[in-house]
């Protein structure tokens, strides 16, 4: 991504945050620090931010792009599924904006040794930072036909998710798959090249996922938020796929709800009460525009929400 790095649906996240002085923020995935920076520069002159990021190297650009916000920004490298903890130590609660924009970064995708993309030769890594123990290579080594299978089918909804775990277990058995060439080879025998998406991209997609227990994470630290977020609090979640998605929305409606019963009980046992209102009722995309000069941006979904007091 690099400094020069655009942040998508950047308005839009800003309009729903509605960043001002004197309020306290945490962007949960800072990256490059793109909208990091917008939310700074909208709540000057005291506004403060706490930055989350796995990758070590992301909060070193991070931390370059906002040098000019110098006295109000605290950037700290950890999993936002610590979202709670890392907050109250950071003296971040209760505040008035969260922001996840989920996955991997263009600057995570360009650095080839990191194993994101099928497109260059690299070692099966696919980690987000380099404190998380389970790599890309440890699955295709370690899991069996079955469990490749479901993670393949599951997090990368690949049809041919069965032909290629018996492929990826009949190709290990003769020399370990060390490499995203090896592995993309391997699936290019199994599935057949059309359209416009590469036969790989399900696969990696869904081994990214399972290396860093994306959907898991998301889940625990969507709740995490809602805790430390203060009535009258923005809540912003871009994500890039329909996995994420399915993962917001459903938190969104589940927390927006109020008795959540079984249809067929006669009366309330669950005594569940909304703790969001939901301000965004279909996702917002981004246009046409956007999509043309900023390709990445083409599968974005942002959902908002708004905390109850
Ligand atoms: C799409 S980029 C964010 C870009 C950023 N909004 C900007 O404007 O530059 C996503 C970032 O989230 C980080 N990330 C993804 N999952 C994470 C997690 N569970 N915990 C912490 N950081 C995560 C990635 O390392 C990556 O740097």
């Amino acid at each position: 991504m690099g400094i020069e790095h655009i942040p998508v649906l950047f308005e839009e996240v800003l309009a729903v945050l509605d960043p001002k002085a004197g309020e306290r923020y945490i962007d949960c995935t800072v990256g490059a620090g793109g909208h990091a920076a917008g939310i700074l520069e909208r709540s000057q002159p005291d506004g403060r931010l706490l930055g989350l990021d796995a990758d070590p190297e992301a909060l070193r650009i991070a931390a370059r792009r906002l040098e000019r916000y110098a006295s109000r920004f605290v950037l700290v490298n950890d999993n936002f599924v610590n979202l709670g903890s890392v907050a109250r130590a950071s003296g971040f609660f209760p505040v008035d904006g969260i922001l996840f924009d989920l996955g991997v970064s263009s600057m995570q995708l360009d650095s080839l040794e990191r194993g994101f993309s099928f497109r260059a030769d690299a070692p099966l890594d696919m980690r987000f930072g380099p404190q998380q123990r389970v790599t890309a290579y440890d699955l295709i080594d370690e899991l069996s036909e079955q469990e490749l299978a479901a993670i393949i089918a599951r997090y990368g909804e690949e049809p041919r998710a069965k032909a290629i775990a018996r492929a990826i277990v009949a190709a290990r058995q003769k020399e370990p798959i060390r490499r995203t060439g090896q592995l993309t080879k391997i699936i290019e025998r199994v599935v057949p090249s059309h359209g416009k998406i590469h036969p790989a991209t399900r696969t990696f997609q869904a081994l990214r996922i399972a290396v860093n227990d994306e959907l898991e994470n998301l889940e625990s630290a969507l709740g995490q938020a809602v805790e430390i977020l203060a009535p009258g609090g923005r809540m912003a979640v871009m994500s890039f796929h329909s996995l994420e998605d399915r993962v917001v929305k459903q938190f969104f409606a589940l927390e927006s709800s109020g008795c959540i019963c079984p249809p067929r009980l006669p009366i309330c046992t669950c005594d569940h009460r909304p703790r969001l209102a939901v301000s965004t009722r279909k996702p917002i995309v981004p246009s046409e525009d956007e999509k043309r000069q900023n390709p990445r941006s083409r599968s974005a979904k942002l959902r908002a929400a708004r905390r109850l007091a």
